[in-house]
């Protein structure tokens, strides 16, 4: 109270918590589904993409500065390990940036916080890469 500095809000509350969270993942799977330069990944998932959907999504409201649920719910996980089963190159990284960016851009974030959140994707996403 009477703080001179505006609390920084996270980017979990700038989308608007739970149900913002939910309808970026919903939307980046949806152009992982629908974008034909998205297939060579597309093809990596199970054909029913809801399992995931939710995955991603609890995932991400920790992530992204919310309550951290992930691991209640389906256990302990190390990103780039969950990703070792799976042939992931520069284009395959670059598919998952590409439908995240999409699902970024529909949101109603700032274009500083749309840029400081791809950057950060794009750090995981690397992260995740198993193949030159
Ligand atoms: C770099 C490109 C990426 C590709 C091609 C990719 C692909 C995949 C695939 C194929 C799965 C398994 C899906 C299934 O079981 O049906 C998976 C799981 C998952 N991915 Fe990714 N992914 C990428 C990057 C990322 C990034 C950057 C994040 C987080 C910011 C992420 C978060 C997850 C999570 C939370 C799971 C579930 C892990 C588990 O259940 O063990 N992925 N991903």
């Amino acid at each position: 109270m009477g703080s001179e500095a505006a609390e920084e809000k996270t980017p979990y509350e700038l989308l608007g918590g739970d149900d913002g969270v939910r309808k970026l993942t919903a939307d980046f799977y949806g152009l992982m589904d629908t974008l034909p330069d998205a297939a060579p990944i597309r093809a990596m998932h199970k054909g029913d993409l809801s399992e995931m959907t939710d995955k991603l999504g609890t995932f991400l409201i920790g992530w992204l500065g919310g309550p951290q649920r992930y691991q209640e719910r389906f256990g302990r996980v190390i990103i780039p390990l969950a990703h070792k089963p799976f042939p992931i190159g520069p284009s395959e990284r670059d598919q998952w940036l590409m439908c995240m960016q999409g699902a970024i851009d529909n949101t109603s974030l700032n274009d500083s916080m749309k840029a400081r959140l791809m950057d950060s994707f794009g750090r995981m996403a690397e992260m995740c890469r198993t193949k030159d």
